[in-house]
């Protein structure tokens, strides 16, 4: 498949380094430009590209940067991709330490992956957002294996998400319907599952035990 990555951080570096080793063809972008990201491309085979071509007939594309740096990304960086482009968010809003104060979020109410939506004009799948980017590489297990862990996948458009459902399967992991984009705060940073290494059982009862109020530590 053609996936490309926009941020080549943590979890942006370690999907393209799956990714790739799988066998899709996979697009990598950040904010400095395709020439910072020669070491990553010679060692996984990614191409490196400006952000403005990441999603260029991408039937996946991945956005995994800081929240903050969403309304900087150029306008229309969807508009080149496949149709029907399942678009991943893997975004935390950390007002304190890192993102500022969003008031959309948090007087208004919305889901972090909601606000994403509106400002890159295009629906998401919130996936990968409370996994450690280590266990992207380390703990990948075949399907079958009690001690597979399980992701949450919240997403409003059904086939997107069977999509990427599938090809967090490909990359080793179960995962667990988590709902819609208004259903995702049940897996914003500081709920139950946020960084849950555990199977389908136990992120399913996680998911269940969220609650819908934001904790001090995480408002602006
Ligand atoms: N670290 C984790 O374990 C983890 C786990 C789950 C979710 N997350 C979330 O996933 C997101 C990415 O986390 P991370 O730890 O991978 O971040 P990171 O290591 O800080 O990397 C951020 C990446 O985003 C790029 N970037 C920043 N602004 C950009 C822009 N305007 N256009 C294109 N690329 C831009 C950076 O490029 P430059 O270096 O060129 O600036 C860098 O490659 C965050 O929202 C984070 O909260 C992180």
């Amino acid at each position: 498949m053609k996936i490309g990555i926009i941020g080549a951080g943590n979890i942006g570096g370690n999907l393209t380094r799956r990714l790739s080793a799988l066998g899709h063809d996979v697009s990598v972008a950040n904010s400095r430009g395709p020439q910072t990201l020669t070491e990553l491309a010679e060692e996984t085979g990614a191409t490196p590209v400006t952000v403005e071509e990441a999603a260029r007939g991408a039937e996946v594309v991945v956005i995994t940067i800081p929240v903050k740096a969403v309304p900087s990304l150029p306008p229309g960086i969807l508009d080149g991709a496949a149709e029907g482009v399942a678009v991943i968010d893997t975004n935390n809003y950390y007002p304190q330490q890192r993102d500022g104060r969003i008031a959309e979020i948090e007087d208004e109410g919305l889901t972090e992956s909601r606000w994403t939506e509106r400002h890159i004009g295009h629906p998401v799948i919130k996936a990968f957002n409370g996994t450690y980017a280590q266990d992207i590489l380390d703990r990948p297990l075949a399907a079958g294996d009690p001690d597979r862990m399980a992701l949450p996948v919240a997403g409003d458009d059904e086939a997107a998400k069977a999509k990427v459902r599938a090809l967090i399967d490909e990359l080793g992991f179960d995962t667990v319907d988590a709902g819609g984009i208004d259903d995702s705060w049940r897996q914003q940073p500081d709920t139950p599952v946020y960084g849950l290494q555990a199977g389908t059982e136990a992120v399913t009862k996680a998911l269940a035990e969220a609650s819908p109020e934001r904790p001090a530590s995480f408002r602006g």
